[in-house]
């Protein structure tokens, strides 16, 4: 036994040394960076906390397994704050002067398109936590960025979601959609509730635009007002919905709001959305026992202010299975090699928390989306639909 034992132990210790000897030669990387591009500041600052904090959580728990390959994996945070120009600086950045090969990021669909193009020029593997605009993994032909995946669902298959959810379960037969032209997540959007909407049968009694700057709403309100619609689509960030819902509260406008994954925050006015009801692409009250562990470990990691845990919301959510994807793909490709990687992320099946993850051919998963309503202060799952 005691032979044995000095066997295997001699062993280890010639193949620690053969890689210590390997490690010391000039080829042999010890890490591996990946860079995370999340609105820290900006419009939709809790965007990105929560995207950084998942993705951080994910590296950590590779890096306490021995890392990837055998190299230990160093993030790079930088704020790209939700806008094109500071997520393409962002990019530039991280990959020129950080040598990074793997990004995490952006949030935002106006911000992701743009950083597409500097990846795929660069030869860098984009993964997008929670960037729902078809565009950002294609090219304007209708052909595939070769190096831009997502983690999250696209927004055809989510406004068809809301509307088939106003028409069945609210039995809306009017909408009124209220959207912001310049940005391509809530435009793509409000294009995709109105062709489902009007395909099922109903009909869109208005149709409003404002701008990201617009704080003041009352104009397009008092148009909801004299339509009556049976419901508004509203599908904009929290930052947005807060001020308008608030403002059309004020206004007696008791129609139910509908909204999309951008509602998602702490920070929403849970009293000004009161009654409204947005799709998302996970719930907290899943109980799925992976679910339920995610949520003890990222509440143990993060605390607010009185030291109670955080509850993990999507955004946090799709960072980590992102995160956890990139890293499973440098490990399946066998090398930190962009080029590979991709490939490997190509045919990755992964078990995330938010679903099952497989790419289709446009490097998009399908996964379902849940409903959510807001309701006396809460946010209470409501179902869950199926592609
Ligand atoms: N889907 C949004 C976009 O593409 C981003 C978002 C995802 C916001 C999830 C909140 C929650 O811009």
């Amino acid at each position: 036994m005691i032979k044995r034992l000095f066997v295997v132990f001699s062993v280890l210790v010639v193949a620690s040394l053969l890689l210590t000897a390997c490690g010391g030669g000039a080829a042999a990387q010890k890490e591996v960076k990946i860079a995370i591009l999340a609105p820290l500041s900006g419009a939709v600052p809790t965007f990105g906390v929560s995207t950084r904090d998942g993705s951080l959580l994910a590296i950590d728990e590779w890096n306490a397994k021995g890392g990837v390959l055998g190299m230990k994996i160093v993030p790079v945070v930088a704020d790209s704050q939700c806008e094109a120009d500071p997520a393409v600086n962002a990019a530039n950045k991280v990959i020129d002067q950080d040598q990074v090969g793997y990004i995490i990021g952006e949030v935002c669909s106006k911000a992701s398109i743009p950083l597409s193009e500097v990846v795929n020029a660069k030869n860098v593997v984009q993964i997008s936590p929670t960037s729902t605009n078809s565009s950002v993994t294609l090219n304007a032909d209708g052909s595939v960025k070769p190096y831009t995946f997502r983690a999250c669902f696209i927004d055809p298959f989510q406004g068809t979601v809301g509307a088939k959810f106003a028409m069945n379960d609210l039995q809306a037969k009017t909408a009124f959609v209220l959207f912001d032209q310049g940005n391509d997540y809530v435009r793509g959007l409000a294009e995709a509730f109105e062709a489902a909407f009007t395909e099922a049968g109903g009909e869109i009694v208005g149709k409003e635009t404002y701008t990201s700057q617009d704080t003041d709403f009352s104009a397009i309100l008092a148009k909801v007002s004299e339509a009556k619609p049976d419901v508004v689509y509203l599908p904009d960030y929290y930052n947005i919905v807060n001020l308008a819902m608030a403002q059309a509260k004020e206004k007696g406008i008791t129609a139910p709001f509908i909204g999309g994954d951008g509602w998602d925050s702490s920070d929403l006015d849970r009293a000004a959305a009161d009654g409204g009801y947005f799709t998302n692409h996970y719930s907290e009250q899943d109980t799925r026992p992976i679910v339920q562990s995610w949520l003890k470990t990222y509440g143990e990691k993060y605390k607010d202010a009185e030291g109670k845990a955080i509850v993990p919301d999507a955004l946090a959510t799709l960072a980590y299975d992102a995160t956890n994807l990139m890293i499973a793909a440098i490990e399946k490709a066998g090398a930190n090699d962009p080029v590979k990687v991709k490939d490997a992320l190509a045919g990755l099946k992964w078990e995330g928390v938010s679903g099952t993850i497989t790419f289709d051919a446009n490097h998009n998963p399908i996964k379902s989306a849940v409903i959510l309503q807001v309701k006396d202060g809460k946010v209470t799952y409501v179902t869950t639909v199926a592609p």
